[in-house]
């Protein structure tokens, strides 16, 4: 054999290569190749094949594997011990940081602020390459509508436009210009398609999503991923109007490739070609194998049905050599783009030096102080005046429990983050802070994900007896009364949001409500910072607590940030990507619904769609202050009147009325009066994040595409621009007053 072949050349492209490589290899080496296996140990206890002798079997690729070492090891087996010496492909769910724990997404989607993010993948994607995970599972594109899903603290929130902008920067942040670069990593947009739309917000439950609603929002931020260039996207779980993803011939290659552009590569979710089986919808193994093949997936996630199975249908002619070649191709590409072929193996300990940089923490608290929503601000409770506070309260077990704060990011990588607590200290020296843990707020049911995954090397808060719980609340209460100001942190622990992780209620967990309103009734000022990983129904807080801060899961630096909001060394810039509901009872909830015969804002007050309660949230979508205060004025729309395909700008002089130097996100709505369709009763169509010096006033300037005014009708059967009136609205959430309009002619 040619000891120099043409794909051994890095001077040739990836194209050149594939192309040499893939006429040198046998049936089997393919079929090995869109093969992806479990490289965690407990999964080999579970009855998966080693690594190891897959690596010798020439899989294409490993998720999962702990250390460089192991991946070192697997990796000489690949490139040493086979014919064509194929390197691995190591994959993992780098979601919010490697080891440098930035906030969940879902908390820097709030941010608005698509640089931050991109710049905070790089830092991701910078350490992950450095551990040898060429490949992220990420980012989430699904669109987030129901609070009690899980998974919402893993997405960019509820609208599509917001998303979409944030999801294209987060594939820039981990791939770069150059895939090969040390710097890179693949990126993965997940999970294609409508995973959000579970019904009743229950992880892994079908979903229903009709043409308009997967065109209209759905596909959105899939298509801008793809747009930046996404290098692989993931199929979902469940069934999409009773077909499963992983073998809708229609929405993976139809869409997904055809329309949407994507020839990269295609990888299931954990096991979802076996899963075909289970669902009910493939006969045996073949049959699944069979359609994920026909419905053009490149690569199996861990369920072995391709590699069982296409050796079988290869013989019968179900799948063919085309076929196979096909679905080659983009793992090969791939490999040869990230350079895996000239440097497949990792420099132990070298991620662990990166995960040290002190410009990566600065960047990461940066990232939790522009994730901090600020929901309320009574008589200006916040910042706090540092000489005036001798003793402070601090409550609460989420004030320090790295694990509930988004320490953990990726399986292996041992975790940490700040605490408030210890951010607290520091800021104010040990003296004057008392901190009592409060009642421990657990899970009723396990996750059973938690045996495989569960290991970060750090402790969950101790569980609690009855008893306890109820020592540990009067204690806190005495602490509380024998200080200044209170500071609690109550909220979700770190397991009570993510994946298989749904809830049917949102409100305080366990017996922290009973704590909150003891504290309250110590008649104390009271600053409740939320800590979790999902929008919380608090509407008794709204109506008691002076001071709310959403802090999320603000990961590495999030104790530090939460002082800096506190003590007003950073002034809140953050607003809600994602609607808080009143009560779980009004999920899904979020603002961009059509309008209706019955429209709630045209009723006589108090209206309601429910007897019980509001039908509006307790947060609008866009929401959160600042301790500045912004006043709009002087709306200009460029045009009354454009034709279709025309483009128009709208201005808008935003004024810093206050004292203090602040940032405001302002955003534009638009609504469109007729039309083939109904249309929603507002969406957003632009945002600018600006800076805005105590008293001082800048315009803002915002561009209205042909684009944006285009949908998909379902009366129509296609996307259309409408001639019509449309309304719009500029402000600092999505129920801004300031309003204009213009009209679409011809
Ligand atoms: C999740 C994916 C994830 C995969 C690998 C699945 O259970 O749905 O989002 O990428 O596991 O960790």
């Amino acid at each position: 054999m040619n000891a120099n072949p043409d794909y051994k050349n890095p001077a040739l492209s990836p194209e050149e290569r594939t192309k040499d490589l893939l006429s040198r290899m046998s049936v089997q080496e393919k079929m090995a190749q869109l093969t992806q296996v479990w490289g965690l140990e407990q999964m080999v206890n579970l009855g998966m094949p080693h690594p190891k002798d897959m690596a010798a079997l020439g899989v294409g690729s490993m998720l999962y594997v702990r250390n460089a070492e192991d991946k070192n090891r697997y990796q000489k087996v690949a490139v040493e011990e086979t014919a064509l010496g194929i390197p691995l492909l190591y994959g993992t769910d780098v979601v919010h940081g490697y080891h440098t724990a930035f906030p969940l997404p879902l908390a820097m989607a709030c941010s608005w602020d698509p640089s931050l993010i991109e710049s905070a993948q790089h830092v991701a994607a910078k350490e992950a390459r450095a551990d040898g995970v060429a490949w992220t599972f990420y980012p989430n594109a699904d669109i987030a509508r129901d609070a009690r899903w899980g998974r919402v603290g893993e997405t960019m929130g509820e609208d599509p436009y917001l998303s979409s902008r944030m999801i294209a920067a987060e594939v820039k942040g981990f791939q770069g210009d150059d895939l090969s670069s040390e710097e890179s990593i693949a990126a993965c947009l997940k999970h294609f398609i409508g995973y959000g739309a579970c019904i009743g917000g229950r992880d892994y439950e079908q979903v229903n999503l009709p043409e308009s609603e997967l065109r209209n929002t759905y596909y959105r931020p899939f298509a801008a991923g793809i747009r930046q260039g996404v290098e692989s996207v993931m199929t979902a779980y469940m069934d999409l109007n009773n077909e499963p993803l992983t073998a809708s011939r229609h929405q993976l290659k139809e869409v997904l490739r055809d329309e949407l552009g994507f020839h990269n590569l295609l990888v299931t979710d954990a096991g979802t070609i076996g899963n075909l089986i289970t669902q009910g919808n493939a006969k045996d193994g073949a049959d699944a194998a069979e359609k994920a093949m026909n419905a053009t997936v490149n690569m199996d996630m861990g369920s072995y049905q391709y590699l069982q199975n296409l050796p079988q249908l290869l013989e019968t002619g179900q799948v063919t050599m085309e076929q196979l070649d096909e679905a080659v191709r983009p793992i090969l590409m791939t490999k040869f783009k990230l350079g895996l072929f000239e440097r497949p193996y990792t420099e132990p300990g070298k991620s662990e030096t990166l995960g040290k940089d002190p410009e990566s923490h600065a960047l990461a608290r940066k990232a939790a102080q522009d994730s901090i929503v600020l929901l309320k601000n009574k008589n200006d409770l916040l910042p706090l005046k540092e000489d005036s506070l001798r003793k402070v309260a601090v409550i609460g077990t989420q004030a320090n429990s790295q694990i509930d704060l988004g320490a953990a990011t990726v399986v292996g990588v041992p975790a940490f983050a700040v605490t408030p607590l210890e951010g607290l200290k520091e800021r104010l020296g040990e003296d004057r802070i008392r901190y009592a843990q409060g009642p421990v707020a657990t899970r009723t049911i396990p996750n059973f994900i938690s045996q495989f995954i569960a290991d970060f090397g750090l402790e969950s808060p101790k569980p609690q007896s009855e008893e306890e719980q109820t020592a540990a609340i009067e204690e806190a209460v005495k602490t509380a009364e024998a200080s200044d100001v209170i500071l609690a942190f109550l909220g979700e622990s770190g397991d009570m949001s993510g994946e298989a992780t749904s809830r049917s209620e949102l409100g305080l967990p366990g017996r922290q409500q009973e704590l909150l309103e003891k504290l309250v009734a110590t008649g104390k000022p009271l600053v409740l910072v939320l800590i979790g990983g999902r929008p919380l129904a608090v509407t008794w807080v709204e109506e008691h607590v002076d001071a709310i801060l959403m802090a999320w899961q603000p990961g590495r630096e999030g104790g530090r940030a939460i002082t800096d909001i506190l003590f007003g060394d950073v002034n809140p810039s953050a607003h809600l990507a994602m609607t808080f509901p009143r009560s779980a009872g009004q999920c899904p909830q979020y603002y961009a619904t059509t309008l209706t015969h019955q429209p709630v804002a045209q009723q006589p007050q108090p209206f309601s769609r429910y007897w019980n309660e509001f039908s509006t949230p307790l947060y609008p979508f866009g929401y959160g202050l600042s301790y500045s205060r912004f006043e709009y004025g002087n709306l200009q729309v460029s045009h009354e009147k454009v034709a279709r395909g025309e483009n128009l700008t709208v201005s808008v002089d935003v004024t810093n009325t206050s004292s203090m130097d602040g940032r405001e996100v302002v955003q534009l709505y638009l609504h469109q009066r007729w039309g083939s369709d109904t249309r929603p009763i507002r969406e957003l169509k632009g945002f600018e994040k600006v800076s805005i010096p105590a008293g001082e006033t800048k315009t803002v300037t915002l561009a209205i595409t042909p684009q944006d005014l285009t949908y998909y009708s379902t009366s129509k059967r296609a996307y259309v621009q409408d001639a019509a009136a449309f309304d719009l609205w500029v402000g600092s959430n999505s129920n801004a007053e300031l309003k204009g309009e213009f009209e679409v002619v011809g």
